[in-house]
């Protein structure tokens, strides 16, 4: 079965990628988990739907005791509030330092049932059950879980590995194809931040990716999670290297902001974002490979992602809301920026001017 090791010392975990894991994941979590008896699957009302009795099976199988909470599914449920009931439903488990809660969902439920492991009775384990793409290739690894607030996205969170993570397969033939192509946005910038070759990759098994050829997902999601693992696990709590995980997120997160964070998804504001910088990187004489613009908005298209900016959205109302994202340091934006396919640089050494023109390059 492909695995991959996310290396951090004592906190070090397995990603297993393969159909049809959820049906094995009592034994999984039993074999990483001996010690566990109670287990609180967290879920969202879609993914409950499909996969929650599954789950549950699979849990009581091996003799666990076994609960289920269930939130709306979408944003608004990583909110404190929904935290709050959550730690009820641990209280009435009877959840011990020793239980274990189950995320089974997309990044919303990743993030916010690891919250809640990473802060009942100061932290419990927890294991990923990522099924939607970008779970299953960003936001399940790296131990990153937290909240919304009214005034922003993941305000308030805690870093907290977890002790697995179980990537079934199977689980994106139930995935809206939208929700799958933002998935693939993520990936499309692991392949241009580390990996020329996977860029190559990708474009060209894009029909296969469409179909959701079983082999072609599992080496797409493993290549992910080996991307992924591998700058996490040399830059923990984001001092460094993890800051090019941000390719795309300047300018994306501009754009979700503009549009109330209800319009686009994150994914597609992402890949209009990558090619904001390659545009900005293009400008800057950063960009070794101007081929690479061409490139990628082929790919994003070919993929059913934007590459121009919603209309109405301009630089100006950018900028400003730039200014507040959390890659600014001392005033200066810290741009991800492509050097070439396979490599970015970080730099707060752009002009105002290259980010008018290149915004203006995009414009819808
Ligand atoms: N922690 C991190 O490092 C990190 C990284 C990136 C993103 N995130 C967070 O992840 C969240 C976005 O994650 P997402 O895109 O998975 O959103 P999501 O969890 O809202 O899932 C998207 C939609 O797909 C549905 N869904 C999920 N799996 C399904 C399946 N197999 N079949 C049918 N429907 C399914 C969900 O119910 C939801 O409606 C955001 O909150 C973002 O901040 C976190």
């Amino acid at each position: 079965m492909p695995q991959v090791k996310v290396d951090l010392g004592e906190r070090s975990y397995a990603i297993l990628i393969e159909r049809g894991l959820i049906s094995k994941l009592g034994a999984l979590v039993r074999q990483a988990l001996p010690g566990a008896k109670r287990a609180l699957i967290i879920t969202d009302t879609n993914v409950a739907q499909s996969y929650g009795e599954q789950a549950r099976a699979a849990l009581e199988g091996v003799g666990f005791a076994v609960f289920k909470a269930t939130v709306p599914a979408g944003e608004a449920s990583k909110s404190l509030a929904q935290a709050y009931s959550l730690y009820s439903s641990c209280i009435k488990a009877g959840l011990e330092r020793s239980s274990v809660i189950i995320a089974l969902g997309g990044g919303v439920v990743g993030d916010l049932a690891g919250f809640v492991a990473a802060t009942y009775l100061r932290g419990i384990p927890f294991v990923q059950v990522p099924t939607s793409l970008l779970a299953q290739v960003d936001s399940s690894i790296g131990g990153k879980t937290g909240v919304d607030l009214p005034e922003g996205k993941n305000l308030v969170g805690a870093f907290h590995q977890p002790s697995l993570v179980l990537a079934d397969l199977d689980t994106l033939t139930t995935l809206p194809r939208r929700e799958l192509a933002a998935g693939m946005a993520e990936i499309v910038k692991h392949a241009v931040i580390r990996d020329a070759g996977f860029l190559h990759y990708l474009e060209s098994q894009a029909d296969e990716i469409l179909g959701l050829e079983p082999g072609v997902m599992g080496a797409v999601v493993e290549r992910n999670c080996q991307i992924k693992g591998e700058v996490v696990a040399a830059d923990e709590r984001e001092s460094g290297l993890r800051a090019i995980l941000n390719f795309g997120h300047t300018v994306g997160h501009a754009v979700e902001a503009s549009m109330g964070f209800g319009g686009w998804l994150h994914g597609e504001c992402v890949a209009v974002g990558m090619i904001a910088a390659t545009a900005i990187a293009q400008e800057m004489q950063v960009l070794q490979e101007p081929e690479l613009r061409v490139r990628l908005e082929r790919l994003l298209q070919r993929l059913g992602l934007p590459t121009r900016l919603p209309e109405g959205v301009t630089a100006a109302s950018l900028s400003a809301l730039m200014m507040r994202d959390k890659k600014v340091e001392g005033g200066r934006i810290h741009w991800v920026l492509p050097v070439r396919a396979g490599e970015v640089k970080v730099t707060p050494d752009v002009t105002p001017a290259a980010v008018q023109r290149a915004i203006d390059s995009i414009r819808g």
